[in-house]
């Protein structure tokens, strides 16, 4: 009898996390790393968020909270919902978790059942086919390209339902990609979602307020107001108010679901953190001042990497329109040898050679389902992104 479950042998540790570890090691040996690979916003929690956090610690709002989140911070969420997506929910429709990925996780194990089927379009995060494989069913994959800018079109979605879909996963703005469906965009795959009732769409709005361009953010369930009972939208105060370490993040959605959520957050960790709940709720409600400065400063990031990129040669970057991260192609390299004589033969070995000559980490594409492509994360600073472009430019221009 095998000590460890069986589901362990299906998935794998987080590739993003082995990335950072991987540099980390280099780090502690001496090496001069710069790590790309970070998921987060390099900037501080704002003032006005760890002052009530404070103000709560004192207050002694320490102590357990309803499982499904405080009553302050349902209303907060509530308003939020209302306000900048037009969408209205009952505190019974909400539930608050340790992280939008628990959430997520909250909601996979909810309702997945051997071999249901979940619908993920690629290049995806890292954990979603992770967790559907965890909860017991089976990831399908939807392509994309970069042509089109990786986002999936209505007959690429319907090719891939069966009667056994359970969900889709849209991520819009997407990590890796930075890739934004407009609404118009969603309008066109909630056509082929309402033909196919058995599917529900699972939101994850976690990059809403990092999207550039004077774009508008959309999320489905507003688009299409028919789909609102069979959706869950899933975000949280991690990457909008630079606040991934207090682990808060929210799921809005149908009554039943919400309430087994919650039934299985009870049984593992309960509620979420009293004084995250309490520092959440005035991200939510107080002043905005950091997501409209922090959205600008990451907009003149992302034009920076992205044009210098493009001057390498090999390397071909889309300009993406949210999130933080690019998704260069590294194909134009392939065939190309190192100093040593390796040859480059795919993203892995593109990302390896970056961090062996150039010192600095990226994740390979295909840790996101998406050979060919490799991903970087602009929550830096500008000379750190300028230093890094520089290191990974010289690199390239090494390759013979
Ligand atoms: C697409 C996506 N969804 C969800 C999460 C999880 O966010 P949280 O930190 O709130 O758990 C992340 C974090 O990297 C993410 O990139």
């Amino acid at each position: 009898m095998s000590f460890l479950a069986s589901s362990l042998g299906k998935i794998k540790a987080s590739p993003t996390i082995a990335v950072a570890m991987k540099a980390a090691e280099l780090k502690a040996a001496g090496k001069d790393i710069i790590s790309l690979g970070m998921g987060e916003p390099d900037f501080d929690t704002p003032e006005n968020i760890k002052n009530v956090a404070i103000e709560a610690i004192k207050k002694g709002d320490t102590k357990y909270t309803a499982v499904d989140g405080t009553a302050a911070l349902k209303k907060a969420i509530i308003g939020k919902l209302k306000r900048e997506n037009n969408l209205e929910y009952k505190p019974s429709e909400i539930c608050v978790s340790t992280g939008a990925k628990q959430v997520i996780f909250n909601a996979l194990l909810a309702t997945i059942n051997a071999e249901d089927e979940v619908i993920i379009p690629a290049p995806y995060w890292v954990s979603y086919p992770d967790m559907v494989l965890l909860a017991g069913g089976n990831p399908v994959i939807v392509e994309s390209s970069a042509e089109n800018n990786f986002k999936i079109t209505p007959a690429a979605l319907e090719a891939k339902i069966t009667p056994k879909t359970k969900w889709i996963i849209l991520n819009s703005p997407s990590n890796p990609t930075g890739a934004c469906y407009s609404g118009s965009e969603l309008k066109a795959l909630s056509e082929v979602l309402l033909r196919h009732p058995q599917v529900n769409v699972m939101a994850d709005d976690i990059y809403e307020h990092l999207i550039f361009d004077d774009l508008k953010f959309a999320t489905i369930a507003e688009i299409e107001p028919k789909l609102k009972e069979h959706t869950l939208i899933v975000n949280g105060v991690s990457k909008a108010y630079a606040m991934t370490g207090w682990r808060i993040g929210y799921g809005a959605g149908p009554e039943k679901l919400l309430k087994a959520m919650s039934t299985i957050q009870s049984q593992s960790t309960s509620s979420p953190s009293s004084v995250s709940q309490a520092a959440a709720v005035e991200a939510l409600n107080g002043v905005q001042d950091y997501v409209h400065s922090s959205k600008k400063v990451f907009q003149a990031r992302r034009d920076m990497v992205v044009a210098m990129l493009n001057k390498i040669e090999g390397i071909k970057c889309n300009t993406p329109n949210g999130a933080f991260y690019v998704f260069p192609s590294c194909k134009g390299l392939y065939g190309k040898k190192t100093s040593t004589g390796k040859a480059i033969e795919n993203d892995n070995d593109f990302a390896t050679y970056l961090l062996e000559e150039a010192l600095v980490a990226v994740v390979p594409g295909v840790a996101f389902g998406a050979a060919d492509f490799f991903r970087i994360s602009y929550a830096a600073s500008e000379e750190f992104l300028q230093n890094s472009m520089q290191r990974i430019a010289e690199a390239c221009a090494k390759l013979k």
